[in-house]
């Protein structure tokens, strides 16, 4: 137990958001709270902008500068707040999903006008399969936007979690007036533009108050006592269990660019959020207060200068003191290994660190050595389960263009596929090599890093498969039988893991019908229990 205090004073956590909800901008206010920013607009450099879709150079230069605000640490009223970038572009929704396995909890970011979109929907399944603890922020309250109530509705039906509010929203868009704190009984009122001022906090212990009346006039003042009973009667105090059990999610109503009501979430989230907890690995569950040392890799990140072809891996510091300089046992590669300069992340620049502890991320650099979910240790030999590798969408052959870069090429798809930028699978019994991705914006990236940094000329033929399966199976004899008769469409993972490609949706359905003795997985854990 002898780091406990600086475990308890660690919060290591994540904002998600569909794209454009807000997310960088919340981010930003938050340095500011914190202390880490000086100025509005530091941060806009991480994100990705909309017009670079279709330009992956574009994009990959600013993920090059995403780097330095992969993970952002601050320090508010005594806590050490680290605060994990995900990327928002859904070609790299497979880094997002990642970064969660390094995260203690969430904050949402839900635009007030757009509701629940696509990819917050599927982010939400990642968290609720892990029962991470998860905040909502409901922002671009100064837009018009749906229903307060229907919002919530629409927030708890469709990310299947019970929501309970901790503001209550006095009217939106133009005539948006600020919030209740149901917690503090202070009513925020808001001035777009400006940070809200004491004399915006006007403190209401009881609601019948003529105060709240002369502040925001009879009708919405009406309007909000109504709210506040309907919803202290649905909801009454918030259970802190049932948030940090992934069972209720606490919300807040703001506007992130006004700086408006992220002081009360920053406040709550100092409150509740959890410090670093135990986590399961191969072999036994792993307490933070451990004497001994581990952590994992959940992101690998390529130096984009083809010149050093050094990259940097995200090692999450889950047990005991991490020390600069000092040898750990590498369990996948049995070999001990040491780290002369790991840096942490600040908003700006990359400091050497000497030591780390449980909930923070360093940077170590590699030039080959890690992989996405490597476990480092005193000794022990076990791995953190729950990083997932998931099932690609978009699949290509590598044709190999000069047949003198063979070692070339495939030392680099090894390289590529390690960082976990695709999956490479090799045709069964064959030596097919196939690219997976969920984006198609991952193949342009692979083919010119390819070129540029390994000297191998590719084509890529896309190949008609719609989704790679996992496949087990208790009886061997089922298994091979099956192999047997789909032998096109049998794949190898990286690990040697029998992978099934499907042409469709129709015939993956018919191939689980037909076969009832072989399961089918959609992800594949890179480590199990
Ligand atoms: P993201 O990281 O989730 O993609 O979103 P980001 O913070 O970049 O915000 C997307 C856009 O929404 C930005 O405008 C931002 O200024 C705006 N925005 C963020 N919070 C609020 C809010 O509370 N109210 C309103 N009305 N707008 C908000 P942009 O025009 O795309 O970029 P910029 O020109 O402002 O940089």
């Amino acid at each position: 137990m002898k780091y406990i205090s600086e475990i308890n004073r660690r919060k290591t956590f994540a904002i998600i958001s569909h794209p454009d909800a807000g997310k960088t901008t919340l981010t930003e206010k938050l340095l500011l709270f914190g202390g880490a920013i000086q100025t509005a607009g530091a941060v806009k450099s991480n994100k990705i902008k909309k017009h670079a879709t279709s330009d992956f150079m574009e994009i990959e230069r600013q993920r090059g500068i995403s780097v330095a605000t992969s993970v952002m640490t601050f320090e508010y009223q005594g806590f050490l707040i680290n605060l994990l970038d995900t990327p928002g572009h859904k070609d790299f929704a497979e880094d997002t999903f990642r970064t969660l396995t390094a995260v203690d909890s969430v904050v949402l970011v839900v635009d007030s006008v757009n509701g629940v979109e696509e990819q917050t929907r599927r982010l939400m399944e990642v968290i609720s399969m892990r029962k991470t603890p998860v905040i909502v922020f409901i922002n671009k309250m100064d837009r018009d936007g749906k229903n307060r109530f229907d919002l919530l509705e629409e927030i708890e039906k469709e990310l299947k979690i019970q929501l309970h509010p901790m503001t209550v929203p006095i009217n939106s868009g133009r005539d948006f007036k600020g919030v209740y704190d149901i917690h503090e009984k202070e009513l925020v009122l808001f001035t777009a533009g400006t940070k809200a001022t004491e004399e915006d906090m006007v403190r209401i212990n009881d609601l019948s108050d003529p105060v709240l009346d002369a502040r925001i006039g009879n009708k919405d003042a009406a309007i909000l006592r109504e709210d506040v009973e309907l919803i202290d009667g649905v909801y009454g105090e918030l259970n802190v269990d049932d948030y940090l059990s992934g069972h209720t999610a606490p919300v807040f109503f703001g506007s992130a660019v006004n700086n408006f009501g992220v002081k009360e979430m920053l406040d709550t989230f100092i409150r509740i959020a959890p410090t670093p907890r135990p986590r399961a690995t191969s072999t036994r569950e792993v307490k933070p207060e451990e004497d001994k040392f581990s952590g994992f890799v959940f992101k690998i990140h390529a130096n984009l200068d083809p010149k050093h072809r050094d990259r940097i891996a995200f090692l999450r510091v889950c047990s005991g003191r991490f020390s600069r300089n000092t040898y750990y046992h590498h369990v996948r590669l049995d070999k001990d290994v040491r780290f002369s300069n790991p840096y942490s992340f600040m908003a700006r620049q990359k400091d050497v660190i000497e030591e780390a502890y449980p909930g923070d991320v360093v940077g170590l650099f590699d030039t080959g050595n890690f992989k996405i979910g490597d476990t480092i240790t005193e000794g022990e030999d076990f791995y953190y389960t729950g990083i997932p590798s998931f099932s690609p969408e978009i699949f290509k052959e590598v044709i190999n263009k000069d047949p003198m870069k063979t070692k070339q090429l495939e030392k680099g798809l090894m390289q590529l596929t390690d960082e976990g930028v695709a999956q490479l699978f090799t045709q069964h019994g064959g030596n097919k090599k196939i690219i997976g991705c969920v984006g198609d914006l991952q193949f342009e990236v692979i083919q010119y890093r390819l070129l540029q940094e390994y000297g191998a000329s590719v084509q890529m033929n896309t190949l008609p498969f719609y989704k790679a399966c996992w496949i087990s199976s208790d009886d061997p004899k089922k298994l091979q039988e099956f192999i047997k008769y789909k032998l096109a469409n049998i794949a190898e993972d990286k690990d040697g893991h029998l992978v099934y490609l499907a042409q469709s949706e129709w015939f993956l359905n018919t191939e689980r019908t037909n076969n009832p003795g072989i399961e089918f997985h959609f992800t594949s854990e890179i480590h199990k229990s």
